[in-house]
C-alpha cells in the first residue's frame, strides 16, 4: 500500500507510484500507464511469464506505440519489437541492437500492488486536460 510520503510526494521526485493491484494488472501483456507529464512520458507495463517490466511508452526511434509490438525472448533475453520499424528494445535493459536506449523504470511488488518508480504521477486512466502539475 502506498505511504503518506508515496501519496503527496512532489512531482518531480523520482518515487514509487502505485499502479494497481497485481491481479487486475497480470490479464494483459501490457498495460498503458498515462503519466502527469504528459504523452511523451507515458509507460508500458509489460507482464511476462509472471514478471512485470516497465518501459517508457514511445520508441526511442520515431515514437512507436511500443504497447502495441510484440513480444519475444531469445537466449533469456526478454525483448519488445516496436511495431512500426521492429527495432528491438530489451525488456529489463531497454538497450536495443540497433544502439538505441529506451528508458526503462523500476517496478516492485507489494502487498499485492505494482508499484513503477518514476518521475511523475502515473496512472490507468488519462490526466483530465490542464493537471500536469
Ligand atoms: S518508431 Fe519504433 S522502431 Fe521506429
Amino acid at each position: 500500500m502506498a505511504s503518506a510520503k508515496e501519496g503527496s510526494a512532489a512531482a518531480q521526485d523520482v518515487v514509487w507510484r502505485l499502479i494497481g493491484p497485481v491481479s487486475e494488472l497480470s490479464n494483459r501483456q501490457c498495460r498503458l500507464i498515462y503519466s502527469s507529464f504528459g504523452y511523451d512520458s507515458d509507460v508500458c507495463l509489460f507482464r511476462v511469464k509472471g514478471d512485470f517490466f516497465a518501459m517508457d511508452a514511445r520508441c526511442s526511434h520515431s515514437g512507436g506505440p511500443l504497447c502495441d509490438g510484440d513480444i519475444e525472448e531469445a537466449d533469456d533475453v526478454l525483448q519488445v519489437f516496436c511495431p512500426w520499424h521492429d527495432y528491438d528494445f530489451n525488456l529489463r535493459t531497454g538497450k536495443s541492437n540497433t544502439g538505441l536506449q529506451q528508458q526503462v523504470h523500476e517496478v516492485k511488488l507489494e502487498d499485492g500492488s505494482v508499484f513503477v518508480k518514476h518521475a511523475s504521477f502515473l496512472s490507468l486512466k488519462p490526466f483530465p486536460l490542464g493537471s500536469k502539475d
